[in-house]
């Protein structure tokens, strides 16, 4: 039986899975979004051009690549079609090529004003939200009353927008939100928005695509956004994100059994960032920190924002892993490093027996021990080909790694471009 595998992030999200979705496209005939929404941003580089998708699956750019929005994640219309729109530019067809699930929630208006509403009601507690209306989208999918992309589909859309609509505006005063002036002209472009996706991409039964695929021996690669740290159930509650971002999610969004899930990918940088509030027990707040989100090039995707940057955390990854039962490893960003004349990994955090001890709740109070590698020098505009060629630091750097986790590193990334990524057979 043909399986679908899962490419997922390992961290606090921005691991490169843009990147490593597009490298492996080639060998998938589908590509498929299965949570999150405008919240992602994930950056493809292609001939020195920088693209960021934030809701599109990452094998846009494969010619042979179907590509699915599918039920789980929530689609805000102005921002899809503005993704849309850059893409033609790029000379892209998207037509037949692109699918989008009738079941994917929407993000309305009201709802990102209803994240910008709740983040500042929070004050110092603030999650560090995208504010794309994420959380507000999911809340109101799983109370019941929100809009699906093929709800909007026909002449009742208006209708439904607007009772919709003048809800959230009543939660809205309740709060005392200052309403911006041009909310107007922003619900009349959100209903121009949905009705001119819906004459392009009509919408879509994405769990028959998909199971219809995989009955015909097609592949399909589900494609993780954010990261399994980040995950609603088993990140640091309440500074997480509104979907679940494990594996067990692809299930859900995407509609497919789980006997159907194959290989599990599971991404991770060659040392950690987070972007946003919450527990981050090796973040470096220091010149190496410093020194990390320069080299790093550390700056959202979607934001701008800095991202906090920090020292491979064993324990994280060994939970995330076993989160999310994967079976290969890509680590991404191993040429950030280079540079650096000593580099640590947390091996245990104080007080636990070692990384594969149960994973504390909230682990804001933990305190990582470190074990030291001596620096590695890659020179990036060499591409290397076999993991054999790599800084022989950098080798044993890795070794280390799958030692301690028992899972092999399958994929080494070297820098954003499609040619900078190794297999190691
Ligand atoms: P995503 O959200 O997981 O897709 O990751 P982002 O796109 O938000 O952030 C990853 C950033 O690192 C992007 O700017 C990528 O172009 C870049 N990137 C991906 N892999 C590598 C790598 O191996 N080395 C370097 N230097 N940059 C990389
Ligand atoms: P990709 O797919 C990094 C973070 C936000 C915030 C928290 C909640 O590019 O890896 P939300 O907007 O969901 O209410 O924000 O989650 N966050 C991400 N951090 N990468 C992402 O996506 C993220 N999506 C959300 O910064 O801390
Ligand atoms: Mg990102």
């Amino acid at each position: 039986m043909m399986k679908a595998d899962v490419l997922l992030g390992l961290q606090w999200g921005d691991e490169g899975k843009g990147k490593a979705v597009d490298v492996l496209a080639p060998s998938y005939h589908w590509i498929a979004r299965f949570q999150g929404g405008p919240n992602a941003g994930h950056t493809l580089w292609m001939d020195g051009q920088k693209i960021v998708l934030h809701t599109i699956p990452s094998g846009i750019f494969r010619e042979d690549c179907m590509n699915l929005i599918g039920n789980g994640v929530v689609i805000h219309p102005p921002s899809l079609l503005q993704e849309i729109k850059a893409l033609r530019q790029h000379g892209l067809r998207l037509e037949g090529k692109l699918m989008i699930s009738a079941k994917a929630h929407l993000i309305l208006p009201g709802h990102r004003l209803l994240d910008q509403a709740f983040e500042s009601a929070k004050g110092d507690h603030k999650i560090g939200s995208t504010l794309r209306g994420i959380g507000p989208a999911y809340t109101d999918k799983y109370a019941r009353h929100g809009l699906r992309y093929g709800d909007l589909a026909g002449p009742q859309g208006k209708a439904l927008l607007e009772t919709a609509h003048e809800e959230h505006l009543r939660q809205l005063k309740a709060l005392d939100f200052e309403l911006p002036n041009n909310l107007p002209e922003h619900v009349q472009e959100w209903m121009d928005a949905i009705n001119e996706l819906h004459s392009d991409f009509a919408p879509a039964d994405g769990s028959w695509l998909l199971n219809q695929a995989l009955d015909q021996g097609q592949k399909v690669l589900a494609e993780g956004a954010q990261g399994s740290l980040l995950d609603v159930e088993f990140g640091a509650y309440p500074f997480v994100t509104s979907s679940h971002t494990t594996s067990a999610s692809a299930c859900t969004g995407l509609g497919i059994a789980p006997n159907r899930l194959g290989t599990v990918y599971g991404l991770f940088k060659a040392y950690c960032t987070r972007v946003g509030s919450g527990p981050f027990p090796t973040e470096l707040h220091d010149q190496t920190g410093e020194a990390l989100r320069r080299a790093g090039n550390e700056f959202g995707a979607t934001t701008g924002r800095p991202r906090r940057c920090g020292w491979l955390d064993l324990p994280a990854l060994a939970y995330a892993i076993r989160l999310n039962g994967v079976s290969q490893l890509i680590i991404t960003k191993a040429d950030v490093l280079s540079g650096f004349e000593e580099i640590k990994i947390a091996t245990r955090y104080q007080g636990l027996d070692n990384h594969l001890s149960p994973f504390p709740a909230d682990p804001s109070k933990c305190i990582p021990e470190y074990t030291s590698f001596q620096g590695w020098t890659l020179d990036n505009s060499n591409n290397c080909l076999h993991r054999n060629e790599l800084p022989s630091e950098l080798q044993h750097y890795l070794t280390y790694i799958e030692n301690q986790i028992n899972i092999p590193i399958n994929y080494i990334s070297t820098g954003p471009e499609r040619n900078q990524f190794i297999e190691t057979k």
